[in-house]
């Protein structure tokens, strides 16, 4: 079988993580979570007391350090310096300064290269922001899903108490637009939909019909050959 890539972009809480997962499930591709990349390095980062805007502090660390995603049963975990720091990932300090750390040129340099060199390989389901405008341009299947703010906060919500954290829902909110907008306006590759991408808005649908819509896409194109 072709060893196909799959491109899924957008905004925060719409979907992408469960439907990039469930797809290299059914597909039987790695699954590759580019914003736990960014998460980690900068937990890494609050953990070794760097100031989020000191991009030469980080500009050191991200090209020291020693980042490995593992997939596992549960999802991909990623290990950083031999220490698996999956845990830590959606507390709500890196949440807050994943968009600013993300947006230094020289970690997204070195995150960016880690991840084109997992896409060369293929049999890949990457999900991010700019993976279908940057990392692979030329994906065999792009996707960008969508969701109005409203339906991504109460995920996110939900996702945050599932992992224990006591949250005030106003306040992410708050934050999840304050990262779209911090996502958008970034100059080095911002969130942006590909003009090739499939838009799939998944404000009111089940998982399943979104996966399903996808799977028909990657089996439409395995069928193209
Ligand atoms: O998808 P997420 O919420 O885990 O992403 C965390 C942050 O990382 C988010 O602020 C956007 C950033 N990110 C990015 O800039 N580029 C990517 N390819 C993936 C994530």
């Amino acid at each position: 079988m072709k060893r196909l890539r799959v491109a899924i972009d957008g905004p925060a809480g719409a979907g992408k993580s469960t439907i990039a997962r469930r797809v290299a499930e059914a597909l039987g591709l790695l699954y590759v979570d580019t914003g736990a990349m960014y998460r980690g390095i900068t937990w890494v980062a609050l953990q070794k007391g760097i100031d989020p805007v000191d991009a030469g502090a980080l500009a050191s660390l991200a090209r020291d350090v020693h980042m490995e995603l593992r997939p596992e049963k549960d999802g991909v975990r990623v290990w950083i310096d031999g220490k698996d720091i999956t845990p830590f990932l959606r507390d709500p300090r890196v949440s807050r300064a994943v968009p600013v750390v993300s947006g230094v040129p020289a970690v997204r340099g070195r995150m960016m290269e880690l991840q084109k060199e997992l896409a060369r390989r293929g049999g890949v389901v990457m999900d991010g922001r700019d993976i279908g405008t940057a990392i692979m341009p030329d994906a065999d299947v792009k996707v960008f899903l969508t969701a109005s703010l409203e339906e991504r906060a109460k995920r996110r919500v939900k996702e945050l108490r599932g992992y224990g954290h006591r949250i005030d829902p106003d306040q992410v909110g708050r934050d999840l637009a304050e990262r779209d907008r911090a996502d958008a306006a970034r100059e080095f590759s911002p969130l942006v939909k590909a003009p090739d991408a499939r838009l799939i808005d998944t404000t009111g649908r089940d998982v399943e019909s979104v996966v399903q819509e996808v799977l028909t896409l990657c089996r439409t194109r395995l069928l193209k050959g």
